[in-house]
C-alpha cells in the first residue's frame, strides 16, 4: 500500500467554498486537489494500491481530515472541478460521531482531527517526508510494500507537522522545488519503475465512459 499525505495549511476544512473560484475561496483546496489526481489517477485508470491523505487545517471547521481510498473509490475525475465537488459533497455529509475515519461515500473518508489521526491510521506503514534538499529518493531504501510520503502544501509542512514527523526519513526529488503534486508524481514514478511487477497495481474502470 501507497499512502500519500497533502497537509494543507490553510486549505478549508469544510465544503463551503466556490469551485468556480477555488483558489480564491477555498485556502488553496485546488493544490491538494491537484495532488488527488497526481497521486490517483492514470490515463484511463485509478491507482487501486494507494491512499490519498488530505489534512485540512483552514478555517473554522479545522482540523478535519480526508481520505480517498483507490480501491473503493467510484468515479473519480481528474479534473479539479470534479474533484471539488466530490471532496464539498464529503465534507458536508453528515457527521455520525464515530472515532477516526467515517466512510460518508464510496472510499471516501472523514475524520474530525489531523495529522494524529493519519499515524494512527496507518501503523505501522513507513514514513517519509518529502523535504526540499534532503537525500536523493533514488538513493534511499524504500519500503514499497507500506510506505507513507508527507508532502507540505504551496506553502510547505509546518514546524507543528514536522514535529510530529521527527521520527520519519527525509528524502528529495531533485534540485529544484517543485509543485507538491510534481513531487508525489516523481516519487510515484520511482517506486513504479522499482515494483518488478510494474502495473499490477493500476486497475482499469473508473466509473461511467467519458473518465480520461
Ligand atoms: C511547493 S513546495 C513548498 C515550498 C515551500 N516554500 C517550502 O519551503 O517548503 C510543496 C511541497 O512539495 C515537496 N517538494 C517540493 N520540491 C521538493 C523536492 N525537490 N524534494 C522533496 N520534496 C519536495 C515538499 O514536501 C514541499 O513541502
Amino acid at each position: 500500500m501507497r499512502r500519500f499525505v497533502i497537509v494543507g495549511r490553510t486549505a478549508i476544512a469544510s465544503g463551503r467554498f466556490l469551485p468556480k473560484d477555488l483558489p480564491g475561496t477555498s485556502g488553496r483546496l485546488d493544490v491538494l486537489l491537484r495532488c488527488i489526481r497526481a497521486a490517483l489517477l492514470v490515463s484511463h485508470g485509478v491507482r487501486r494500491d494507494t491512499q490519498v491523505y488530505l489534512v485540512l487545517l483552514g478555517g473554522e471547521e479545522a482540523p478535519r481530515t480526508v481520505r480517498i481510498d483507490g480501491a473503493t473509490a467510484k468515479f473519480l475525475r481528474p479534473d479539479e472541478r470534479s474533484l471539488a465537488t466530490l471532496i464539498a459533497k464529503s465534507l458536508g455529509a453528515p457527521e455520525r460521531g464515530a472515532a477516526g475515519f467515517d466512510e460518508v461515500r464510496p472510499g471516501v473518508a472523514i475524520a474530525r482531527g489531523g495529522l494524529e489521526c493519519v499515524l494512527e491510521d496507518i501503523g505501522g506503514s513507513s514514513r517519509y517526508v518529502l523535504e526540499e534538499g534532503a537525500a536523493d529518493l533514488r538513493e534511499v531504501p524504500l519500503n514499497a510494500e507500506s510506505c507513507t510520503f508527507f508532502v507540505g502544501d504551496h506553502l510547505g509542512l509546518d514546524s507543528a507537522a514536522l514535529e510530529g514527523l521527527a521520527g520519519a526519513s527525509r528524502v528529495g526529488v531533485g534540485p529544484v522545488s517543485l509543485h507538491a503534486e510534481d513531487a508525489i508524481v516523481t516519487v510515484i514514478n520511482e517506486l513504479d519503475r522499482r515494483d518488478a511487477a510494474g502495473r499490477r497495481s493500476v486497475a482499469t474502470g473508473n466509473g461511467p465512459p467519458g473518465s480520461e
